[in-house]
């Protein structure tokens, strides 16, 4: 068993690296891409504020929904539609911090206020997005980018992801 420490009380930056430790740990000798994924999604939605935090893989030329924490989401989302889908035709990372003002936002939990979604490029190829939503206006900030960009890195590296894209 992982004993996973509580990142409250810690500054941002802290709290990702604390998140990217316990990562480490976790994956440590384990490719399997769900599993891994499984538990970056757990470890996120223990961040504070977060009220869903997953992955999106891109299957067929769109986004299909992967492991995550939170309420039941949509399952497909086209690339170029959303916040998601926007990340992906883009690949970069996008900080929305008020969804009703992102023309276009999927509303899959109504209680999300802000979103953050970090593209998962491996080796110039695009595999998916990870997004995270906070129930609070303007949750995500650079900080946010650069801790989740080190977390899904660190996970892009160790796992493998050939079952999860197609
Ligand atoms: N809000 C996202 C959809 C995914 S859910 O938030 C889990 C979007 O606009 O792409």
């Amino acid at each position: 068993m992982h004993d996973v420490k509580p990142t409250a009380g810690l500054s941002k930056a802290d709290a990702y690296l604390e998140l990217s430790g316990q990562l480490a740990a976790l994956i440590a000798g384990e490719r399997n891409g769900v599993a891994n994924a499984a538990n970056l999604s757990a470890l996120l939605f223990g961040l504070p504020d977060v009220n869903w935090a997953g992955f999106y893989f891109l299957q067929g030329g769109e986004l299909v929904v992967g492991p995550f924490q939170g309420r039941v989401a949509c399952v497909r989302i086209a690339v170029g539609r959303g916040v998601c889908g926007t990340a992906a035709r883009l690949r970069e990372t996008i900080i929305v911090p008020d969804v009703d003002a992102f023309p276009g936002h999927i509303a899959c939990d109504s209680a999300s206020r802000s979103e953050i979604v970090v593209p998962l490029i491996q080796e110039g190829r695009l595999l998916g997005v990870l997004d995270v939503d906070s129930p609070k206006l303007g949750r995500f900030d650079r900080e946010d980018a650069v801790g989740l960009t080190a977390a899904a890195e660190l996970f892009l590296k160790g796992s493998d992801l050939g079952r999860l894209v197609a």
